[in-house]
């Protein structure tokens, strides 16, 4: 039995401008203590697909089952089972944190978690702002109090959507190292993130999502493999030649382009010394998940 069954989901929002199609049939099934990866640009699909899985939003059409309960049919039994970390701050303002932790495991009906309560706030870095009101947490404190919450109640699987949006190094790191724990201990994770290099280090299995499909599904060794196999770096002020442009990924200076082996990166040399570009700070390295994400939707871009 799956973790989480996403059969052909579709959800069609109805705006002033009439009806929009956020999600188009979309299936998955994310197996028992997978670490599993959520992809896309804003606006695929994402927080759609988890505001179904969490009940808080009814598909269209097709069904979420978590380890074999309907989040439809069975909300209680599938939402105990869920811990979710929303991608909006949302708390009461009146809650100190640890109230705001007790109230939670009142919700699910645990009691005397006093000492999950004290490991959750500690693994957080929130031991110090126990007794602090809601309010007078930051951005960032305020993230930590919303995946403590969500754990509360030690739920076979997580759900993080976007969790270090906003927060900084060094809790990211706290954070990944924690979740990670959770999950060699058995947890199932599903995560979203624009973050590539976290996915990339932390997901054994994706998803990328574009326009309410599902575009990729791949183990993350696999679609590592499956880029090219090195990318050529380097700065410039000056534009580049059209036949180079054209494989090239640009971030203000900075200029990336994909390439198969020595020789490719010969050739692409060869045509920027042509074009009379020379480039600074040249550097070869291993593609990495950024790299397949963007072919992947550009290829998408051209085939739709
Ligand atoms: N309540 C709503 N009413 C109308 N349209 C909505 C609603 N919620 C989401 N959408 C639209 O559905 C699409 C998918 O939104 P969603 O929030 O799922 O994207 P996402 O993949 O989570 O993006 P991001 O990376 O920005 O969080 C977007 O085009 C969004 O504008
Ligand atoms: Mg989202």
């Amino acid at each position: 039995m799956s973790a989480v069954s996403f059969q052909s989901i579709s959800k069609t929002y109805q705006t002033p401008k009439g009806a929009f199609q956020a999600l188009n049939h979309v299936s998955l099934d994310i197996e028992e203590g997978e670490f599993f990866g959520l992809l896309g640009p804003n606006g695929a699909g994402k927080t759609t697909m988890i505001s179904i899985l969490a009940g808080l939003s009814r598909p269209t059409s097709g069904r979420v089952l978590v380890q074999g309960s309907d989040v439809q049919a069975d909300y209680a039994a599938a939402r105990r089972k869920l811990g979710i970390v929303p991608q909006e701050l949302v708390f009461d303002p009146f809650f100190s944190v640890r109230e705001a932790l007790r109230f939670q495991s009142g919700y699910f009906g645990v009691k005397n978690n006093d000492a999950w309560i004290d490991e959750l706030l500690h693994s957080l870095g929130l031991a110090d702002k126990a007794g602090a009101n809601m309010r007078q947490l930051s951005g960032g404190m305020k993230r930590r109090v919303l995946v403590a919450q969500a754990l509360v109640h030690k739920p076979p699987i997580i759900v993080l959507d976007e969790p270090t949006a906003g927060v900084d190094v060094e809790l990211r790191q706290t954070l990944w190292h924690f979740i990670a724990k959770l999950n060699r201990e058995g947890h199932t994770v599903l995560l979203t993130t624009h973050y590539l290099e976290e996915a990339e280090a932390l997901c054994s299995r994706v998803a990328m999502l574009k326009q309410g499909h599902i575009v990729k599904l791949s183990p993350m060794s696999e679609l590592l493999k499956s880029a090219s196999a090195n990318v050529l770096q380097f700065k410039t002020d000056a534009a580049l030649p059209p036949a180079v442009a054209q494989r090239a990924r640009v971030t203000g200076r900075i200029v990336q382009i994909p390439a198969q082996d020595a020789g490719d990166v010969e050739r692409l040399l060869a045509a920027l010394r042509e074009g009379a570009v020379v480039p600074e700070d040249v550097e070869i390295r291993r593609a990495d998940l950024e790299d397949v994400f963007i072919h992947v939707m550009n290829e998408q871009g051209a085939a739709s």
